[in-house]
């Protein structure tokens, strides 16, 4: 199916519905896993909007992503817990480790790094969480050794 095809297939639900944005590009999303250049042109075609009506709304909201994402997700918490106890230095080291900020995908497309909230591990603070793997008590020195193995064997 090409992508054209996909897009009208969920966007269908939502055609002519203008207040329908944010659900038609959650779905564009989940379908796809990001939203292309083509999403964002398409979902205002269905919409009945402007692109920059569409791009506006999606930039707006952190969770809508423009690139693909990379073959393993590194999120490192942001929550209170992990942020008193070093979290924003393991972002800054892997940001300079990765060549990329927080929300990018390296150009190899092996990493994908983000913040997020706090997801209820804090007796484990600061955490990472590579892919469904949860790091806790993360160092610097440890969230590199980590990211080492994963770009050589996973
Ligand atoms: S603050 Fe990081 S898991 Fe709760």
């Amino acid at each position: 199916m090409s992508l054209h095809e996909q897009l009208a297939l969920v966007l269908a639900p939502y055609r002519g519905e203008k207040g329908a944005t944010i659900p038609a590009l959650q779905a564009v999303q989940k379908a796809l896993g990001y939203l292309p250049e083509e999403a964002i042109s398409e979902t205002a075609k269905s919409l009945c909007l402007s692109e920059n009506e569409i791009y506006g709304v999606a930039t707006f909201y952190a969770h809508f992503r423009f690139e693909k994402e990379g073959e393993h997700m590194v999120r490192i918490c942001s929550g209170t817990a992990c942020h008193v106890r070093g979290s924003p230095r393991i972002v800054e080291t892997l940001e300079e480790k990765l060549g990329i900020h927080s929300g990018e995908t390296t150009k190899d497309h092996k990493f994908s790094l983000e913040r997020i909230a706090c997801f209820g591990s804090c007796a484990l603070a600061p955490v990472m969480v590579v892919d469904k793997t949860i790091y806790g008590r993360m160092t610097t020195t440890k969230a590199r050794q980590i990211l080492d193995e994963y770009q050589d064997t996973k």
